[in-house]
C-alpha cells in the first residue's frame, strides 16, 4: 500500500497558481536581464548616450553605433527591459538617458580615479562564469576530501586570478582581473569622506593585500601624516607605480609576517578566504598592531550580510555570497559569522562603524 504523507500545503486557489505561474517565469527568465546588459555593454550603448549629450532616441543610438536601421524594433525591446529593470530611464517613448547605474558603465569615467565597471559585467555574465554555475548541483553531489574545489575549479580545472586562468583563456582572465580592479578600487573616496574618524590621528597603516597600492595612495593624499606600507605578492608589488614614494610598497605573504603598524587594514580581502584560512590572518594581523590602549585596531571593508537590510541590498549580498561560492572558496558573512572569526583569532572586541550600501566598515580590537 502507498505511504499516505499529509499535504504540505492546501493546493493553491486560481489567483495563487496565476500568480505563481508568473513568479515562475520571472525567477526562470530573468537571468535575460543582465544579457540585455552585457549587449547594451558590448554594443557601446551607455557611452554612446552620454556622447550624445546624455539623451538620446533610438534612431540616434541605431546611428550613432552603426547598427543596420533594421534592427530598431529588436533594440527598442532590449532597452524596455533595461528600462523596466532600473538600468537606464525613458521619460518619453523612444527616448533614453542614463542613470548613475549605466553611468558607471560609460568608457574612461572617473570618479576619484578611472571609474568604469563595464569589466563587472563582462566577467559576471561571461561563458565562464555561467558554465560554473551550470555546474552546481553536480558539485553538490560530489563528495571530496578538503581543500573544497570551487564549482568554478570543478568545471573548467582553473581557479580565477591563477596562473591556471590565465593558461586555460588568457583573454577572459585578463577581464576577470580587471573586473575585480573595477570592484576593488571603486569607493575609497567616499570611504575617506564618510568615514573621516577612521583614519583620523593614525600614525601608521598596513594596507593588507593592498594590490597595486590604489586605496593607500588615496588615503596618504587625504591624510599625508600617515605613514602607509602596501603588502602584497611579490609579483604585484614589482609592477606597482611607485609614484611620488608617499607609500612603502612591502612584498610578501599575508600568512607569514605583516608590516607592524598603528593599524592593519583588510579591504575586499577576507571575503576571499575560508573560515580557517580568515583566522589564521586575523591572528598575524593581531601580531602587527599595538594594544588597544596604544591605538591598535584592525580596519575591516567587506560585505556584512544583514538580513534587516532593503530587500534589494540583501539581494545583492546574497548574490555576491552565491558568486563567492560558485566561483571562488570564500563567502560573505554575516555579523555572526564576523563576531565569530574574530573571538577565535583572539580579539576582544569590534564595532560595525558605518554601512555603505552592500558594504560595512568595521573596526576590530585586540
Ligand atoms: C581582492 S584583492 C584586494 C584588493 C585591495 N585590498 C583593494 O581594496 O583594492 C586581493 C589581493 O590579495 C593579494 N594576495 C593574495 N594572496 C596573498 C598573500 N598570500 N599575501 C599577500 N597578498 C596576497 C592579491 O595579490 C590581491 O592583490
Amino acid at each position: 500500500m502507498a505511504a499516505h504523507h499529509a499535504p504540505t500545503m492546501a493546493v493553491p486557489t486560481d489567483a495563487q497558481l496565476i500568480q505563481a505561474q508568473a513568479d515562475l517565469w520571472r525567477h526562470s527568465l530573468c537571468y535575460f536581464t543582465p544579457m540585455a546588459l552585457r549587449c547594451a555593454v558590448q554594443l557601446g550603448i551607455p557611452t554612446a548616450i552620454h556622447r550624445l549629450g546624455g539623451t538620446a532616441s533610438l534612431s540616434d543610438l541605431v546611428a550613432a553605433l552603426s547598427l543596420p536601421p533594421s534592427k530598431t524594433p529588436y533594440l527598442s525591446r532590449i532597452m524596455r527591459l533595461l528600462v523596466t529593470s532600473g538600468v537606464m530611464a525613458s521619460h518619453e517613448e523612444g527616448v533614453y538617458s542614463l542613470l548613475p547605474l549605466s553611468y558607471l558603465l560609460v568608457d574612461g569615467i572617473s570618479i576619484d580615479g578611472e571609474a568604469s565597471q563595464v569589466a563587472i559585467v563582462l566577467a559576471a555574465t561571461s561563458r565562464h562564469y555561467l558554465e560554473a554555475a551550470l555546474g552546481l548541483s553536480d558539485w553538490f553531489k560530489k563528495d571530496v576530501a578538503p581543500p573544497l574545489p570551487a564549482p568554478f575549479e570543478d568545471v573548467h580545472g582553473a581557479t580565477i586570478l591563477e596562473e591556471s586562468m590565465a593558461l586555460l583563456d588568457p583573454e577572459s582572465d585578463k577581464v576577470i582581473h580587471e573586473a575585480v580592479a573595477a570592484h576593488d578600487n571603486m569607493g575609497i573616496g567616499t570611504i575617506l569622506r564618510e568615514c573621516h574618524d577612521l583614519f583620523k590621528g593614525l600614525e601608521s597603516l598596513t594596507d593588507c593585500c593592498g594590490g597595486d597600492g590604489t586605496t593607500a595612495r588615496a588615503i596618504v593624499q587625504a591624510f599625508p601624516h600617515i605613514k602607509c606600507h602596501v603588502l602584497d605578492l611579490p609579483k604585484v608589488i614589482e609592477r606597482a607605480p611607485r609614484g611620488d614614494g608617499s607609500v612603502n610598497y612591502v612584498a610578501g605573504d599575508l600568512f607569514h609576517s605583516i608590516p607592524a603598524a598603528q593599524a592593519v587594514m583588510l579591504k575586499l580581502v577576507l571575503h576571499f578566504w575560508s573560515d580557517e584560512d580568515c583566522i589564521n590572518i586575523l591572528s598575524h594581523c593581531k601580531k602587527a598592531i599595538p594594544s588597544r590602549e596604544a591605538g591598535g585596531k584592525l580596519i575591516i571593508i567587506d560585505i556584512v550580510v544583514d538580513p534587516s537590510s532593503s530587500g534589494q541590498i540583501l539581494e545583492t549580498q546574497l548574490l555576491m555570497d552565491v558568486a563567492m561560492l560558485v566561483c571562488t572558496r570564500g563567502r560573505q558573512r554575516d555579523e555572526n559569522d564576523w563576531r565569530s572569526i574574530f573571538t577565535k583569532a583572539g580579539f576582544s572586541d569590534y564595532k560595525i562603524v558605518k554601512k555603505l550600501g552592500a558594504r560595512g566598515v568595521i573596526e576590530v580590537y585586540p
